[in-house]
């Protein structure tokens, strides 16, 4: 087990676009080994690459989680992910992320998503997502794209919490 240290904003990382994942070999599947644990550990629902500092395609979910009481765990690895359908209708959740600690905000995306994606064998895979699932997708690709939740809501909101960020970072150093 190893757990990755994870950014948090404001970082220049978080705002770059991944590159692809070339081949998925071993050192891809270590990869999401450790993001898994990293997930499950901080706790989070949703983990990309970028957040431990690698700008590759990766990255993982489970909506349920591993000490959940209710249900089995659910983990997904997705990787190369790409959405190609989105449903008409939205649904609205409170979002947050572990690169963004201790701030939620309500995020408007669509309600359900269809995504291809490579499997940790290198298998192209569809994942159809809908309630909890469909929103830490789209949350998660969009790190993916050096986009995070505080970048859907208003200007005014978001530089608020990122100077509050900033100023939490200054205070560590
Ligand atoms: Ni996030």
């Amino acid at each position: 087990m190893a757990l990755l240290p994870i950014i948090t904003a404001p970082d220049p990382r978080l705002k770059t676009v991944a590159d692809p994942v070339a081949v998925v070999d071993g050192e891809i599947r270590k990869l999401v080994d450790d993001m898994y644990d990293t997930m499950y550990d901080a706790p989070g629902i949703g983990l990309a690459a970028v957040q431990v500092g690698v700008m590759k395609r990766v990255l993982v979910m489970d909506v349920i989680g591993k000490n959940a009481k209710e249900g089995d765990p659910q983990p997904h690895a997705l990787i190369n992910p790409e959405i190609t359908w989105v449903s008409d209708h939205d649904s609205t959740y409170e979002e947050g992320c572990l690169s963004v600690p201790q701030h939620y905000a309500e995020v408007v995306r669509p309600a359900e998503v269809k995504v291809k994606y490579l499997d940790v064998d290198g298998q192209e895979q569809e994942l159809e997502a809908d309630g909890l699932l469909a929103t830490c997708v789209q949350h998660e690709i969009d790190h993916l794209d050096g986009i995070l939740f505080v970048d859907h809501i208003s200007a005014l909101k978001r530089n608020m919490i990122l100077r509050k960020l900033l100023k939490i970072k200054k205070q560590a150093s």
